[in-house]
């Protein structure tokens, strides 16, 4: 196991680990995930040749890291402490990843680490309350480790000079398709899969979830069943947004994903994991837009969107001084015949 460092231009810099048969690649930019192959199947969406200039523009935020708040707040406001705060309407009336200065733009400091069967890299940065509204100045370490057994794991450790919300994640889209072909036919599992419906604008506004198991009875289902489901409350759903875009409670913060040859297995200490299907893909312009409906879905592990407004004082997502953060999620490949 090696790792490598490649400057591209405009500051980029890619760093390749190579694990024999899986190779993946991060960068400085917001310390995001860039590829990762097994063999020659490319399981992340991305682009390595052309880094410097398909990431920025990008409005599906690839592989970065999101933040400091990873979903929708609900118009762009909350309240904490008796203080309302607000932040910037970054998606229509409301705020979303923290806002357009969030820290999928940032250029990371970075060390890597070769430790005994790992590969680590301690990507640093700081987000102050003037650039993105919320209070407090946070000091924020992203470490991606990457194993022996081909996982891949990220640690967010995290200071904040004043109370504040803190809700990162890593915005990944997976597709363990040959050439990206669409996810339909992907599987998900998990002893719980309870979904949380969204209302106008994908806000979460409701606690009351959608047990999918029971609807299905089952404990694996495929996105297509999900897509094409007549259940009415599923089916208004995906109606309302093309496909999957909800936060889930899964068992113990496990769940898998699979298709014929691989198995993808995540595990979070974060309470909830949102699923997006990549629903629509025209809102972005440009001839590095080759991606269809439906060719991807992100695994973002987080306190729900929108958990200061529905739970106030008690929002998992709420950090102080006296406590430092810490949280950690880890993907692993699979090849079917291996487990
Ligand atoms: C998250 C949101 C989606 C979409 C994407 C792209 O996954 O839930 O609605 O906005 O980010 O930014």
């Amino acid at each position: 196991m090696f790792a490598t460092v490649e400057k591209q231009r405009n500051g980029i810099v890619l760093i390749n680990i190579d694990n024999e048969e899986t190779k993946i690649v991060f960068t400085n930019y917001g310390a995001r995930i860039v590829s990762w192959k097994y063999d020659d199947n490319s399981i992340v969406l991305g682009n390595i040749v052309e880094a410097d200039e398909f990431y920025e523009p990008n409005p599906f935020f690839f592989g970065a890291t999101v933040g400091r708040y990873g979903g929708r707040i609900a118009n762009a406001t909350f309240e904490l402490d008796g203080k309302t705060y607000h932040l910037e309407h970054n998606d229509g009336a409301h705020n979303i990843h923290g806002g357009t200065n969030g820290l999928d733009s940032r250029f990371f400091d970075y060390q890597i680490e070769e430790q005994v069967g790992q590969i680590k890299i301690i990507f640093t940065t700081q987000i102050k309350s003037t650039d993105d509204y919320f209070p407090g100045d946070i000091e924020l370490k992203v470490i991606h480790t990457y194993d022996m057994d081909h996982k891949w794991t990220i640690e967010y450790e995290a200071t904040t000079t004043e109370k504040t919300l803190f809700n990162p994640m890593n915005h990944v889209y997976f597709n363990l398709n040959r050439d990206n072909n669409m996810i339909d036919n992907h599987y998900i599992s998990s002893n719980k899969l309870a979904m949380y419906p969204l209302g106008e604008d994908n806000i979460v506004n409701s606690t009351d979830t959608i047990d999918l198991s029971t609807i299905f009875n089952s404990n694996k289902i495929q996105f297509k069943e999900l897509f094409t489901s007549e259940n009415p409350k599923i089916k208004q759903q995906m109606d309302m947004f093309n496909g999957v875009d909800h936060p889930f409670e899964v068992e113990n913060g496990e769940m898998a994903v699979e298709n014929k040859r691989f198995v993808l297995q995540v595990k979070t200490d974060m309470p909830n994991i949102v699923i997006f299907t990549f629903n629509d893909t025209s809102s972005w312009d440009s001839d590095f837009n080759i991606y269809k409906a439906h060719s991807g879905f992100t695994l973002e592990t987080q306190c729900i969107p929108n958990d200061i407004n529905l739970y106030g004082d008690k929002a998992p997502s709420i950090i102080t001084p006296d406590q430092p953060y810490y949280s950690k999620t880890s993907y692993k490949i699979f090849e079917k015949a291996d487990i």
